[in-house]
């Protein structure tokens, strides 16, 4: 009469113990995962300012950068928002898209606890790439 029982239960604990693993781990590893997927764009050798980069700023940034909530100083809901920078400084350099501290941090190319942006899904790589075509192109408001 043990056997049966043993049957039933082993496997149930072996989905929760599974659950419980690759739950966790996944959850630690990759948390901002779980954020809606951007369909991506497509890549531009010259993008404008207001087709193509503003709605990037508008769907993932403004919410901290913005007039609710401006970290560092920084608005990135209008494109003197964008030039005019932190409190620190200027994140464009126009032409100078190595100088420019908005495309080190979308690249992940900072330290970790300052990607951009802060704790989300990353950008797709052609918002980067539309966003570094932009800065290589003059930073223009066009
Ligand atoms: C959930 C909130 C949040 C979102 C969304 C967000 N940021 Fe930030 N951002 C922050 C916080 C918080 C800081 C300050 C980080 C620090 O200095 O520790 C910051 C700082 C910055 C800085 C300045 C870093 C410095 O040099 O001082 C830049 C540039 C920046 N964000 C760009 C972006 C861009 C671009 C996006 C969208 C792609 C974005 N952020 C989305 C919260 C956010």
């Amino acid at each position: 009469m043990r056997k049966p029982v043993l049957l039933v239960v082993a496997p149930i604990a072996a989905l929760m113990l599974g659950a419980a693993l690759f739950g966790s781990r996944g959850e630690e590893r990759e948390p901002w995962k779980s954020v809606v997927p951007q369909p991506d764009i497509a890549v531009k050798g010259r993008p404008s300012y207001v087709q193509d980069i503003k709605p990037i700023f508008d769907q993932s940034c403004i919410r901290c950068h913005g007039p609710v909530d401006a970290h560092n100083g920084l608005r990135l809901d209008s494109y003197e928002g964008v030039m005019a920078g932190t409190l620190n400084g200027p994140i464009v350099y126009p032409g100078e898209p190595s100088l420019s501290n908005l495309l080190t941090l979308i690249k992940h190319e900072s330290s970790p606890q300052i990607w951009m942006p802060y704790h989300q899904e990353e950008l797709s790589p052609n918002r980067i790439r539309n966003i570094e075509n932009w800065v290589k192109d003059g930073a223009r408001d066009n």
